[in-house]
């Protein structure tokens, strides 16, 4: 609402009037974003992956009658006649996934979409937006769908945006709870011993995955040996920071996730501004800082506590976060 009253130059008195003039949706779906908490391009090679939801970002979806079905997005600047859509299209591709799922014809709907993710940041943009998508469609064909059915259909969308997803992204968004992923294999829901502090703060350097992914599987491909190793090395420290997660243990997780970080400048996936945003975390007090999705941009995390929170969080705008955000696991 604020966006749309600075928009059209009006003052808060508009806005009763405004939402009046406003139809209500048929229906509504949100999914939130995501971090993953150690394990990222690994996870790729078949090693296993932490990652858990940010309900402080969500993507949302409203579900309107219109003329024919339409996907608008005001915010990304997109509007998609599902009818027409090449079959790449990430939106007209979820719509056509669930009515074929369904057994509908495309709706005459108006699917309006809005998101509080950024893109290309390692926050699960893409899975979140399809998902939100996918979950205003259900209720508005007032129909249901498994978990692990709709994150199947949320991962064909996601092999549009990241080429070969391990599926982490969907899992973690659909179940909206901290998991333990391998690739093939159905997530396990796991729980926190303990709230775990973290802050996600944004470089704000724009990082498509699925080129940090390419980059990646061209460096494997090169140095096959010294990337299994590597890989091998993350794969030890997930599961470290397993049980540290699982008995609410921050003092012993920190170090693992300072060293996947380093692991990850290993495998090319770190940049100059991760690294100084880092840094600087660790400087003001954090248990430990990575980046955390794709990487070469985007997003990192850093493990704090209650007492550190606010010195880290200055820390990171100073030192030139884009933003800052505070979730708990
Ligand atoms: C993206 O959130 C995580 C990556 O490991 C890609 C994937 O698992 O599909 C970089």
């Amino acid at each position: 609402m604020a966006a749309l009253s600075h928009g059209l130059g009006l003052d808060s008195s508009f806005w009763p009037v405004l939402y009046l003039a406003m139809p209500s949706p048929l229906a509504a779906g949100h999914a939130p974003g995501k971090i993953i908490l150690c394990g990222e391009h690994a996870v790729v090679y078949g090693r296993p992956a932490i990652a858990a939801p940010v309900a402080q970002a969500r993507a949302f979806a409203e579900i309107y009658p219109h003329s024919h079905c339409l996907v608008e997005a005001a915010d990304l600047d997109r509007r998609v006649d599902v009818a027409s859509a090449p079959d790449h299209d990430p939106f007209a591709l979820i719509v056509r996934l669930i009515c074929a799922e369904l057994g509908q014809p495309l709706p005459r709907w108006r699917i309006r979409v809005h998101s509080q993710i950024p893109i290309a940041s390692g926050l699960g943009s893409g899975a979140a937006i399809a998902t939100a998508i996918a979950r205003g469609l259900l209720a508005a064909f007032a129909a249901d769908l498994p978990a692990a059915r709709l994150s199947a259909l949320v991962y064909e969308v996601e092999r549009l945006h990241h080429g070969t997803p391990s599926g982490i992204d969907n899992s973690v968004v659909v179940y909206e709870r901290p998991i333990w992923f391998v690739r093939g294999q159905p997530p396990l829901i796991f729980q926190a011993g303990a709230p775990l502090h973290l802050l996600i703060a944004d470089t704000g350097v724009a990082s498509p995955t699925k080129a940090a992914v390419a980059a990646v599987r061209r460096a494997w491909e090169q140095a096959p040996a010294t990337y299994e190793a590597h890989f091998d090395a993350i794969a030890a420290l997930v599961g470290q920071a397993r049980a540290a997660v699982a008995q609410g243990d921050a003092a012993a997780l920190g170090p693992l996730l300072t060293q996947n970080q380093q692991l990850l400048a290993a495998i090319g996936v770190s940049s100059p501004e991760l690294d100084h945003l880092c840094a600087a975390a660790l400087a003001a007090g954090a248990g430990g800082a990575k980046l955390s999705g794709g990487g070469r941009g985007g997003n990192l995390i850093a493990l704090v506590t209650p007492a550190t929170r606010a010195a880290v969080a200055q820390a990171l705008a100073q030192a030139g976060a884009a933003r800052v955000l505070a979730t708990m696991i």
